[in-house]
This record gives structure tokens, sequence and C-alpha cells, in this order.
């Protein structure tokens, strides 16, 4: 059997593959397998293309809107993602996100870097948000959002869910941080637009660490710039590596690359999950984690 896998990963997904002595290859000819990189885009030109031995594309990701799902079914090939052993690891991140903007922690770090800190300490001086008793909004309540809101209470904050039945126009107002946990589908693109901007608080925060797309970025820098939300914390954009130039100026904006599953665990554990995913495939059971 021929793995080609398109990404370096962590080596105990590759051992389990290797020990099951198949064969790691660089390119999709005559594969049996393909172990699928998030920052690959596999359309339905490139599944067209794959030869007919492939039978299942392991994405090394929990999401896999990079991946044309329907065109691999057609051609009866299965896509399996890893779930559930970046869920800690992404929770933790995304409370971490919380407090640095609501704490204004990069801000500030960039502030002293700048030297710019003449004073010793002042009552007003950088003042944040306090979280304990604030609401915390999780759109999507998932096991990313779920485990994001165990988390939060544990700071004393309120947690609502919207999920994709509630009406996310009457749950917005009641945010004081809103964190988005949806996948990235038709229905969630633009998620949150500028009208959807509007009915959140002055006050409140916007955090992202689903998919880029599913905030309208430029929609965003304008609401911050207007000051009609306090600020966003986001690890995931609309066009990535690129990030909106607006927000670059902007201090009440936290940015970080699309780190939230960058634990060793995580990604570890992610890369045995796709290699378990591939050996159930090839020995003809169904994987455990198949992408609907
Ligand atoms: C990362 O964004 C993932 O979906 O695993
Ligand atoms: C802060 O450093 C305080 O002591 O209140």
């Amino acid at each position: 059997m021929k793995i080609f896998v398109m990404q370096p990963m962590p080596d105990e997904g590759i051992a389990m593959l290797k020990a099951k002595g198949y064969e790691i290859v660089d390119g999709a000819e005559r594969a049996d397998a393909v172990l699928s990189s998030l920052s690959k885009t596999l359309d339905k030109a490139f599944i067209d293309a794959l030869p007919a031995t492939v039978k299942i594309i392991a994405n090394y990701a929990a999401g896999y809107n990079n991946i044309d799902v329907a065109a691999a079914k057609a051609r009866g090939i299965v896509v399996t993602n890893t779930p559930d052993v970046l869920t800690e690891a992404v929770a933790e991140f995304t409370i971490g996100l919380m407090l640095a903007i609501a704490k204004r922690i990069s801000e500030t770090d960039r502030f002293i870097r700048a030297g710019l800190w003449q004073g010793g300490w002042m009552w007003n001086f950088m003042l944040g948000m306090e979280l304990k008793g604030k609401t915390l909004g999780i759109v999507g309540p998932g096991r990313i959002g779920s485990r994001v809101g165990e988390m939060a209470k544990v700071l004393g904050m309120n947690v609502l869910e919207c999920g994709p039945d509630d009406n996310l126009d009457a749950f917005l107002p009641k945010c004081d941080v809103v964190s988005l946990h949806v996948p990235l589908l038709d229905s969630t693109k633009h998620l949150i637009n500028k009208a959807r901007l509007k009915l959140m608080k002055p006050t409140a925060y916007l955090i992202n660490t689903a998919r880029g797309p599913v905030v309208d970025e430029a929609a965003l820098a304008a609401a911050l710039k207007a000051k009609q939300i306090a600020g966003a914390a986001l690890d995931v954009f609309e066009t990535e590596p690129k990030v909106n130039p607006e927000l670059l100026k902007l201090e009440n904006v936290v940015l970080t690359p699309h780190i939230a599953s960058a634990t060793l665990k995580a990604r570890t554990d992610m890369a045995i999950v796709a290699a378990t995913n591939i050996i159930e495939a090839l020995e003809g059971r169904t994987p455990p984690n198949v992408a609907k």
C-alpha cells in the first residue's frame, strides 16, 4: 500500500503506517490513501485526478472545509478528520485569546517593547474587562465550544449557547464575549457580518478559533475602527496567510497564525488518529472519523 503524505507530521502517525508495511510516497500516483493537509485545497479537480486506487483521504485536521467531500463520495473515496484529540488544546487557546484581549496582554506587550512605558503603576492605566459575572456566548456548542463553556464557568462567567437552530440575532446582544466554534459551511460563511456586528454590545469582544470566512473580515475591521465592538481575537483569517491590513493597524485586536491546536500532544494524537483512519479503511473497515 502507498500512502501519499502531503505534509510532515509527528512520527508517531507515520510509524503506525510503516509498521503495517505501507510505503510513504510524495505523490498521488498509484496511491491507496492520501493523508491530506489543511493548507492544501482538495477540490473536485484534484479529487477527480486521483488514481482509482485511492480509497481514503484522511485529513490531518478536525475541520475539512479544504476538501470537496461530495466529489470524494462520488468517486467512492471516504474522507476522515481528526476530531476530539484537539478539543482541549483549542479550548485552552480560546480561553487564552479571551484573556489576552480582555486583559490587553498582547497590546501591552507591544507597548513595553516599543519603549513606551514611562510611568509606574496608575489606577486607570490600560484597564481591561473583568470576566467574572460576564456572559460568554458560544456560537456552535459542539465538542470544542462546549469545553470552552466549561472552562469559562470556572472563571465565573455565565455561558450561553447558540446552536444552528437558535436565533443568532437575538443571542448576540446578550453577550459580553462571543466565541465562534462552527464549521465552515455555506450556511456559516460570513455568519458574523456587518449587521450582526451591529447587534453586539459596544463593550463586547469577538473570538474566532473556528474558520476565517465565518467572519466578514472587512466588516469586522470597520466595526472595530468605529468602536462598534470593543475588540477581537482571531486565530483564523479569510485568506490565510493574508490578514486584512486594517486589522494590523488596530491595538484592540489579538492576532495569532492558526495555532489553536498547536500543542505537541494534540498534533501527535491527530497524527495517530489520521493513521488509524487510514489503516481501518485500507483493511476494509469503516474508519472511526468519517466526514459527513
Ligand atoms: C484546525 O484548524 C483543524 O481544523 O484541525
Ligand atoms: C496590583 O499589583 C495590586 O497590588 O493591586
